[in-house]
């Protein structure tokens, strides 16, 4: 039997759990950058809930979930959203590390921890845009 509306293979956002999952992804993450004194004054609100959203719709996206973000942010264009902002290897550092705690809250599998985890280091390589320190 064949179906022509249903993906064949579950995409990565809904085998990981779907939007639970990133929304606990990002909380996690949030509540450490809340605390972090190097990446917490760069967030241009008081209020760090919008930025949070922002993130899990891209996430959300980008790993095959609804297309929110886009909808109501255009296209992504990360490295150009986040040239206001001083993004160098230690605020790279900092953001992974807030990250790496978020990811380990997850329990995932190994196998969708590792992809997860490669693309977000891999991401947070990308968005460096200066060298100083
Ligand atoms: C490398 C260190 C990073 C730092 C210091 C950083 C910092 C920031 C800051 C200060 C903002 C503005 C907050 C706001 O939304 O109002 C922002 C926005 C955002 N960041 Fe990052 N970020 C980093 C890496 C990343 C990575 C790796 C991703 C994606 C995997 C990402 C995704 C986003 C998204 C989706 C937004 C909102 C863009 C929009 O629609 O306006 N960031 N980031």
């Amino acid at each position: 039997m064949t179906s022509e509306d249903q993906p064949l293979e579950p995409t990565f956002y809904d085998a990981v759990g779907g939007e639970p999952t990133f929304r606990k992804l990002v909380d996690e993450f949030y509540a450490g950058v809340a605390e972090d004194p190097l990446l917490r004054p760069m967030y241009p609100e008081e209020d760090l809930g919008p930025a949070a959203e922002r993130l899990r719709m891209f996430l959300v996206q980008y790993w095959g979930g609804p297309g929110t973000y886009s909808q109501l942010r255009g296209h992504p264009r990360l490295r150009m959203r986040h040239a206001p902002f001083t993004v160098g290897p230690r605020q790279r550092d900092a953001w992974l590390l807030h990250m790496r705690h978020a990811v380990d809250t997850l329990n995932l599998p190994a196998e969708q921890e590792a992809t997860l985890w490669e693309y977000l280091e891999r991401a947070a390589m990308f968005m460096v845009n200066t060298m100083e320190e």
